[in-house]
C-alpha cells in the first residue's frame, strides 16, 4: 500500500457540522426591483443545492437558520410568504431527501406555527428519523436565548421535583436540555450577505465554532462557495483555549 503524501496525512478533517445563517434574500430581490418574497423563493433553490453539496462534501450535520424568533416582527405578508415557501419546500423535497438518507429535524418554538406546518414537520421527522447520511436541522421560529431559557426552566423543574441537586447542574446537563441534544456543536458557522453577527443563532453551541462571513447574498451562494468555506475552515487552527 502506498504511503499518503505528507500534506494528505496532515490534512485537517472537514467540518462535521456546518450551520448557516441564510441572509440577504430581501436585498437580492430589492437589487432587482422585485418583492422580498421573490428573494425568499430564490433562496429555496439555494437550500436545495447546498443540501446536495453537503452530501458530496461528506458533511454529516447541516443546520439552516430559516426563521428567527425575531422574524415574527416582519410584515404579515412576508411572514405568510415565508411559511408558504416552507410548506412548498417540504412537500416538494421530502421524498428526495428521504431517498438520499437525509434525517430532518426542526428546532424552534412550534407553538407559534400554524397547525398544518407543525404536522408537516412532525411527518417529515418521523419519515426520515432512521436516516444517517446527513442530519438537516431547520431552525424555525428559533431563538438561541429562548432555547437556553427553556433549558434552564426544565432543569429548575427537575430540581424542584427533587430529581436533581443544584450542584449536579453542569454544562453537559444544560446541553442535554437544549433542543440540539445529541447533535455535535457546529464546527463552522457561515453567514451570507456581509452581516457579521449571530442574530440569536445557536448561542450556546457556537462557543468554539469557526465563523466565516461571506459577502454574497443567500440566493447567489453556491455549492462552490460552500466548498471554498470548507477549505478556509481547514486552514484554521482551532485551539479551544489551549496554548498549542
Ligand atoms: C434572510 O433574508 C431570510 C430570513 C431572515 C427569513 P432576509 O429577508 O433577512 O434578507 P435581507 O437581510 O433583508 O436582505
Ligand atoms: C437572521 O437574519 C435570521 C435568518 C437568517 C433566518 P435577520 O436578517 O433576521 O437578522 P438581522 O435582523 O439582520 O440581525
Ligand atoms: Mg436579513
Amino acid at each position: 500500500m502506498s504511503q499518503p503524501a505528507a500534506s494528505q496525512a496532515l490534512a485537517p478533517s472537514p467540518p462535521r457540522h456546518v450551520a448557516i445563517i441564510m441572509d440577504g434574500n430581501g436585498r437580492w430581490a430589492k437589487a432587482r426591483g422585485l418583492p422580498r418574497n421573490l428573494g425568499h423563493r430564490q433562496g429555496i433553490d439555494t437550500v436545495r443545492d447546498i443540501v446536495r453539496a453537503c452530501r458530496t462534501l461528506r458533511i454529516e450535520y447541516l443546520t439552516l437558520y430559516a426563521f428567527s424568533s425575531e422574524n415574527w416582527k416582519r410584515p404579515e405578508t412576508e411572514v405568510a410568504g415565508l411559511m408558504d415557501l416552507l410548506r412548498l419546500f417540504i412537500r416538494r423535497e421530502l421524498d428526495d431527501l428521504w431517498r438520499n438518507g437525509v434525517c430532518i429535524r426542526m428546532i424552534g418554538d412550534r407553538t407559534k406555527l400554524a397547525p398544518d406546518i407543525v404536522q408537516l414537520i412532525a411527518d417529515s421527522e418521523a419519515k426520515t428519523r432512521d436516516n444517517r447520511t446527513l442530519t438537516l436541522t431547520i431552525a424555525l421560529s428559533y431563538g438561541g436565548q429562548d432555547e437556553i431559557v427553556t433549558a434552564a426552566r426544565r432543569i429548575a423543574e427537575q430540581v424542584a421535583a427533587g430529581k436533581l441537586q443544584p450542584s449536579e447542574i453542569t454544562a453537559q446537563v444544560l446541553e442535554n436540555n437544549l433542543e440540539t441534544a445529541g447533535i455535535p456543536d457546529p464546527d463552522l458557522v457561515i453567514r451570507t450577505s456581509g452581516e457579521q453577527r449571530l442574530s440569536n443563532f445557536l448561542l450556546w453551541q457556537t462557543a468554539y465554532s469557526e465563523l466565516i462571513f461571506i459577502d454574497k447574498l443567500w440566493p447567489d451562494f453556491s455549492a462552490q462557495d460552500l466548498a471554498d468555506a470548507v477549505i478556509e475552515f481547514q486552514r484554521r487552527e482551532r485551539r479551544y483555549g489551549a496554548s498549542e
